[in-house]
């Protein structure tokens, strides 16, 4: 089987080597297809995304991707909204679960973020009125919430999770919002075995930093869910921890939520994990279950048996020693 490989800008290709590595210890019958997209392409082709690398995904329906640059200047769209756009992946999956013997302020964390991706302010309508004002449009749509709410729900289920939680504005924007909540509470009425509830984003914010592990399953408009789910790797321990899912019925793109870091770029210190669980998502998504779960265990059982670990959470270990001690552990567990 192949799959589409983006080693990604700044920390992106160390951490994919790093990554790849541990995933080539599985033996698995996976094929990884490398293609440039961001900042290296633009640099090598002029283009972020290279209609090469949609091609890829269109055969492979699945992607690997570490952080990309996007350059800084008029007209460049993000890369990652437009992947998202191009492939309709309609769902942004951020899992966030405390690793044992990473030292946060919370225990007990675990709960996952639905985030819409496709609507909302991130369809990059704005406009200038005058010199002193300029309007962006935040679009809802019931199809849109309709996908995601019920994905969620689904997830939910399938996952033996008790709890759905909607995140809103509706008190202020009681149209659009308004919608996202009337959508939710009616499809929750179709899932009586799930608890359904619903904050108020700011009140959200509230307790999750003060109760988080009340938490479980949330699904929220993209621009929450942006802010949610980053709030949500400060809770666990950092950005370097939170793996993401972006993926509809037919295509899934697998991602760390943070960006190329280019402050550490190229010194071997950054830390792998975040991309190496997104890559945990989509073993799952394939199928492989059992490796996916070989590799957590052994993420767990390095930071909690051990002080080998990257700079961002307190060690000294370089991205590639710490890359090492999780194939030693694999091989033990195994
Ligand atoms: P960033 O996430 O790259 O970095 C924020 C801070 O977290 C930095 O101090 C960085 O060193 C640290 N950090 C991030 N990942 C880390 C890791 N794995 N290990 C250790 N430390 C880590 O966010 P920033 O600086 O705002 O963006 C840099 C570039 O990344 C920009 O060009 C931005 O557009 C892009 N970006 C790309 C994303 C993607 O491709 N999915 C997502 C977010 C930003």
């Amino acid at each position: 089987m192949k799959i589409t490989l983006f080693k990604g800008d700044g920390i992106g290709p160390e951490i994919t080597a790093e990554v790849v590595r541990i995933i080539n210890e599985l033996h698995l019958p996976i094929e990884f297809e490398e293609y440039d997209i961001g900042q290296t392409a633009y640099e090598k082709y002029g283009e972020l995304i290279p209609e090469s690398a949609i091609e890829s995904i269109k055969r492979n329906k699945v992607a690997l991707k570490a952080p990309v640059t996007t350059p800084v200047g008029k007209g460049f769209r993000s890369v990652n909204v437009g992947l998202r756009l191009a492939f309709d992946l309609f769902a942004n999956i951020r899992p966030a679960r405390n690793l044992p013997g990473v030292k946060t302020r919370y225990d007990d964390i675990d709960l996952v973020v639905f985030r819409e991706n496709t609507e909302d302010l991130y369809i990059g309508e704005e406009r200038i009125v005058d010199d002193h004002t300029v309007e962006a449009i935040k679009r809802i749509t019931r199809k849109a919430s309709e996908r995601i709410i019920k994905r969620a729900f689904d997830y939910a289920v399938k996952h033996n999770r008790k709890r759905v939680t909607c995140v809103h504005k509706a008190n202020i924007l009681k149209k659009s919002d308004g919608l996202f909540l009337a959508v939710f509470n009616k499809i929750a009425a179709d899932y009586p075995c799930i608890k359904a509830d619903n904050l108020i984003v700011d009140n959200a914010c509230m307790q999750l930093v003060m109760r988080p592990e009340e938490f479980d399953v949330m699904v929220m408009p993209n621009l929450y869910g942006d802010i949610i789910s980053d709030l949500t790797s400060g809770l666990i321990g950092g950005l370097g921890l939170l793996p993401s899912a972006n993926l509809n019925d037919e295509y899934a793109i697998f991602e760390a939520v943070h960006g190329s870091a280019p402050d550490i770029a190229g010194k071997n210190i950054a830390n792998p994990t975040a991309m190496l669980l997104s890559a945990c998502m989509m073993l799952d998504h394939l199928g492989y279950q059992k490796e996916a779960d070989l590799i957590r265990g052994s993420i767990d059982d390095v930071l909690s048996h051990t002080d080998i670990r990257t700079r961002d959470l307190g060690g000294s270990a370089t991205t590639s020693e710490y890359a090492s001690a999780i194939i030693s552990t694999m091989k033990k567990r195994s």
